[in-house]
């Protein structure tokens, strides 16, 4: 097998192509051969030891993957070889075959194509569980989503429409809007060159948002959160422009509203049950056709650091990814 394999953590230029012996699945774990892999922002971060988890060295970046079970190690029942799977388990998928443990791993139904599977569970499960659970979303109520054309942007957009919400999305160029309105928002902010707070006050009638959605942090969120409306909630979800805001506690008060933490991957291993009814609902969503990854591209799985670079320079729509 090849992998790109991280033997220093000092960014992508480190990473190198490398073969590696065929390893064998142990108890409860499962050899997947690799068909897709997504970036997630975290991907960028790991690589730089910037990422909260750090995996001993050497290791394999690549969180989400889909491919085929090729074999089965003891006591795994649910899997036979041959299935096809998606898998988050946060590292080895950057690569043609990798290790994965057999719980974490999603049968495919048929029907359900590998780079659809590969872009799949990070963005959905996160903005399902911040719109759904975190902020109690209902019908008719109004969601800004902020970085609204990247991965869990989009897949916000799907989610808050497919509840009968109204969508303001919120991204930095034209072209990223359109993509929004595409996706079915009601109205779009280029924040590029709108000033923010006078488009959310002009689209909303003044109200302002009930629920805000913020992956990007930075600049943004204050003067986001000041046109929040009255029992609002603002959902944090990221800070992919770097900076980690802090707001005048005078705000939340002001408005009856709350700040509301998402940590999707914590909520599935504290509340295993709850994740595993919620990922059931997202794959019949997909069937249904209510949801569906949107592919910014597929690169061949050796031009990962030119994928890389897309990611980097904010040039990525919805989700990159990888085949072999
Ligand atoms: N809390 C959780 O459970 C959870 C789960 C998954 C992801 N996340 C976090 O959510 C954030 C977004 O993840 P994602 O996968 O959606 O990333 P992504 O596809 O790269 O989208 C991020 C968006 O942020 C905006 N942005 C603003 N400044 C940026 C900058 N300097 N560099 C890159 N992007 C910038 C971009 O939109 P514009 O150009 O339109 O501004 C971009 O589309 C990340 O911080 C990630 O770690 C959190």
């Amino acid at each position: 097998m090849h992998a790109w394999l991280c033997t220093t953590p000092t960014g992508v230029d480190a990473l190198t192509w490398t073969e590696l012996p065929s390893p064998a699945p142990k108890a409860g774990e499962v050899l997947v051969e690799i068909k897709a892999a997504s970036l997630n922002f975290p991907d960028l971060l790991i690589v730089q030891n910037k990422y909260q988890m750090k995996p001993p060295l050497p290791f394999v970046p690549g969180s989400e993957y889909a491919g085929v079970v090729q074999a089965v190690g003891e006591g795994v029942t649910h899997l036979q070889p041959g299935q096809n799977v998606a898998c988050l388990s946060g590292t080895g998928g950057f690569g043609t075959h990798t290790i994965a443990p057999a719980a974490l791993c999603m049968p495919l139904p048929p029907g359900f194509p590998h780079v659809d599977a590969a872009a799949f569970i990070m963005i959905y499960a996160t903005s399902h569980h911040a719109l759904v659970d975190r902020a109690q979303l209902k019908a008719g109520e109004t969601v800004l989503i902020l970085g609204a054309a990247g991965g869990v942007g989009t897949a916000a957009i799907q989610i808050a429409k497919a509840m009968g919400a109204k969508v303001i999305a919120a991204a930095s160029t034209d072209e990223k809007c359109a993509l929004c309105t595409s996706l079915g928002a009601d109205a779009t902010i280029n924040y590029g060159k709108e000033d923010l707070r006078e488009a959310i006050k002009r689209l909303t009638e003044g109200k302002g948002p009930d629920v805000i959605y913020d992956p990007v942090g930075g600049d943004f969120a204050e003067p986001a959160f000041r046109s929040i409306a009255w029992r609002g909630r603002y959902l944090v979800v990221g800070f992919a422009s770097g900076p980690i805001p802090a707001l005048p506690l005078n705000l939340p008060l002001l408005k009856g509203a709350s700040i509301v933490g998402v940590f999707w991957g914590e909520f599935a291993k504290r509340e295993p049950k709850a994740n595993a009814a919620m990922m059931m609902e997202l794959a019949q969503w997909y069937a249904q056709g209510k949801i569906k990854p949107v592919i910014d591209r597929t690169m061949p799985m050796a031009e990962l650091p030119a994928a890389f670079a897309r990611m980097g320079s904010r040039s990525v729509q919805g989700k990159l990814v990888l085949v072999n």
